[in-house]
């Protein structure tokens, strides 16, 4: 069936991935990926899909609400596929604002937009918001993370992300809009920005410098592959019920210290380096203000009922994806050339 999507974000690290999966995927779908190509967002992630005739991209930014009501008019979307955001913790304890204005006020102007140029239709539309697991706080040892745990964020991220969550499920309430609301673990992969941790680890590794690992590297993430993300994201696209919730994690949790060694040993095997010649770069620095222990997402539900499953053990996903940045020398070069310097000396300089 033919389908007119918007995917907001598309040029981030996730978005470009599900932008690619939909082109790819869905010839019939016409695929419209709008950002705003902040730092995080960058057309290179998605050079190998630009020129399929399925795809348009069109820059414009959510926090401008007329912005976002003439585009719903013009284009007479079927459905939305909600990723843009400001998506880093330690950005957002600096500058919670920033997060305030995209992740909850630019969620709610495109909610205001569907609302509008969809009424008369709402059981044909579809709006898919893509959310964290940091919406539901921090475990201690033991637990998990399911659909019924109560929010109970901790970190101005965290946060705005639990707001644009209510919001999204309360036009469905209010209004009957058709909403979809997946939250997910910690993903890794290709063309992930280095401000997060694993890209930031290959690239410090890479350049022989310092690894800076938060507090003693206790914190524990459930890691799960973009791509596998993707998938679930079409999967739930595509068959959840309306105004349903899913989990999407990889049952894989790391405590950062542990996997900052895999790290290392993958990269001193590709780089040809004595074993143990990485690892000799790992920096314990200040932790993080309100740090999350531990996350752990229970994915029972999107497998028993939708039939997903993590489809790449973690040690070969780690591979693959040092495998990517050290063939995209280019990428990687390009992203941390200027204004990621001054971040990244902002961010470590108290170290
Ligand atoms: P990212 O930071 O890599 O990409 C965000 C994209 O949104 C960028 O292309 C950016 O230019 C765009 N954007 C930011 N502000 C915008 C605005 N005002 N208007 C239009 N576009 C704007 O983020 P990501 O890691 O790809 O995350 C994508 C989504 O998935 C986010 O909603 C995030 O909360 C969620 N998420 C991320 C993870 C993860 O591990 N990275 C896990 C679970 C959920
Ligand atoms: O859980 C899902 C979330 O995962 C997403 O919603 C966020 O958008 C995404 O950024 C990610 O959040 P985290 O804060 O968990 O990811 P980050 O890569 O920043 O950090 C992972 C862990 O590593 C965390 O415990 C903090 C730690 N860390 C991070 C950095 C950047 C370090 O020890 N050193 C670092 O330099």
């Amino acid at each position: 069936m033919k389908k007119k999507i918007l995917v907001t974000g598309g040029a981030g690290f996730i978005g470009s991935h599900v932008v690619r999966r939909f082109v790819n995927n869905y010839p019939e779908y016409e695929i419209l990926n709008l950002d705003k190509l902040t730092y995080a967002g960058n057309l290179a992630n998605l050079t190998d899909i630009e020129h399929k005739p399925n795809y348009r991209f069109v820059k414009a930014d959510i926090t401008d609400a007329a912005a976002m009501v003439e585009i719903f008019r013009v284009e007479n979307f079927d459905a939305v596929i909600h990723l843009a955001a400001e998506s880093h913790v330690d950005r957002s304890i600096s500058d919670p604002t920033a997060f305030v204005m995209t992740n909850v006020i630019g969620t709610v102007n495109l909610l205001n937009a569907a609302r509008e140029y969809w009424k008369g239709a709402y059981d044909q539309k579809r709006f898919y918001h893509v959310s964290t697991d940091e919406v539901y706080g921090a475990l201690d040892e033991t637990g998990m993370f399911t659909e019924s745990t109560a929010y109970d964020p901790h970190s101005p991220y965290s946060a705005s992300k639990a707001s644009s969550d209510h919001f999204v499920s309360a036009y469905h309430d209010t209004y009957g809009l058709d909403v979809v609301i997946s939250n997910c673990s910690n993903n890794y992969g290709s063309h992930h920005f280095p401000e997060k941790l694993i890209p930031l680890a290959i690239n410090n590794i890479k350049n022989n410098q310092a690894v800076p690992v938060y507090g003693k590297g206790e914190n524990v993430r459930d890691w799960l592959w973009v791509e596998d993300h993707a998938r679930a994201i079409d999967v739930i696209f595509h068959e959840a019920k309306t105004g349903e919730t899913y989990n999407i994690g990889g049952h894989n949790e790391w405590k950062n210290i542990d996997l900052i060694h895999l790290l290392c040993k993958i990269m001193d095997k590709k780089l040809g380096r004595e074993m143990g010649t990485s690892a000799q770069l790992i920096t314990f620095v200040t932790d993080r203000a309100g740090h999350d222990l531990r996350y752990a997402i229970d994915s029972s539900k999107l497998q028993n009922k939708l039939n997903w499953v993590p489809s790449l053990q973690f040690e070969e996903g780690l591979e693959k994806t040092v495998d990517w940045y050290l063939e995209n020398e280019e990428w990687l070069r390009n992203v941390t050339s200027g204004n990621y310097q001054t971040y990244y000396n902002k961010q470590y300089s108290s170290n």
